[in-house]
């Protein structure tokens, strides 16, 4: 069998393999616990991410070769980091100089501390970054993104900030109708609806107050978009179980 068909019969098969599913539901449960995402890098910056999840994005990248990714929550960098790196990728995979090139990952974050930023504009990929400074879902801070994307092109949207339904739900608002068909809005943490109530004690979220009960409450309303869930049968392990939306039309 071709390696395509295959893995295209391996994840119909996880959909259905409550067996793994528990293993997986697991794992996660007890690495949350432990703070695992917390342990990895991308290109010298912290990267608060699973390893699941980072596969995931790099393949979305290269299938939607986005001209312009917007994320919301910066933290250490290495999320922008990544998606400077992936667009520096693109550029020369299509035999663009990246340094001519438009392709950029504009971010924001409402409290950019500055040992961060000063990392982030001594590292050797800041040309490619915008950073903004301040609420996601404020509309000044909305019209200064959104002004990034006029005309660009493929825009591939990320959101991983406050992970309150109402915030969220706030940031699909605001970002998710510049993602463009066929490419995807992430929304990062929709996990959270699937641990234990509590989990996350000094926080706003919790079960029934989530990026997943944000994304479900969303998209009764946006049939544009879909769920794409080969990629949480693929994962298996991921923050964002459901917080794949593909833009359909
Ligand atoms: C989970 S971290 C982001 C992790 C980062 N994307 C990564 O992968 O390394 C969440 C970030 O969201 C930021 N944040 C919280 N509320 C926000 C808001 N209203 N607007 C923008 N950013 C916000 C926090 O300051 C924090 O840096």
């Amino acid at each position: 069998m071709e390696i395509k068909a295959e893995r295209e019969s391996i994840i119909g098969s996880n959909a259905t393999n409550q067996a793994i599913q528990d293993v997986a539901g697991q794992f996660f449960k007890a690495t949350v616990d432990a703070k695992y995402s917390y342990c990895f890098d991308w290109l010298e910056r912290p990267i608060i991410q699973y390893p699941q999840d980072i596969v995931a994005f790099q393949e979305l990248v290269s299938l939607v070769k986005p001209n312009l990714i917007i994320e919301t929550g910066i933290a250490h960098g290495g999320s922008l980091v990544l998606s400077a790196s992936m667009l520096c990728l693109l550029d020369v995979m299509e035999g663009l100089d990246p340094r001519q090139s438009p392709r950029k990952v504009v971010g924001v974050d409402i409290d950019i501390r500055p040992h961060n930023r000063k990392a982030l504009d001594e590292h050797p990929l800041r040309f490619k970054m915008e950073l903004i400074e301040g609420s996601s879902i404020d509309p000044d801070i909305i019209e200064q993104v959104r002004s990034h994307a006029d005309g660009v092109g493929r825009v591939l949207v990320s959101l991983d900030s406050n992970h309150t339904h109402e915030h969220v739900l706030a940031e699909l608002n605001a970002y998710a109708d510049l993602v463009s068909v066929g490419s995807y809005c992430i929304v990062f943490d929709t996990a959270i609806e699937d641990l234990p109530v509590g989990s996350f004690p000094d926080r706003a979220w919790d079960v029934g107050n989530n990026p997943k009960t944000a994304v479900h409450e969303w998209l009764k309303t946006h049939p544009e978009f879909e769920i794409d869930k080969d990629i949480d049968n693929k994962l298996l392990i991921s923050v964002a179980p459901d917080g794949y939306l593909k833009r359909v039309s």
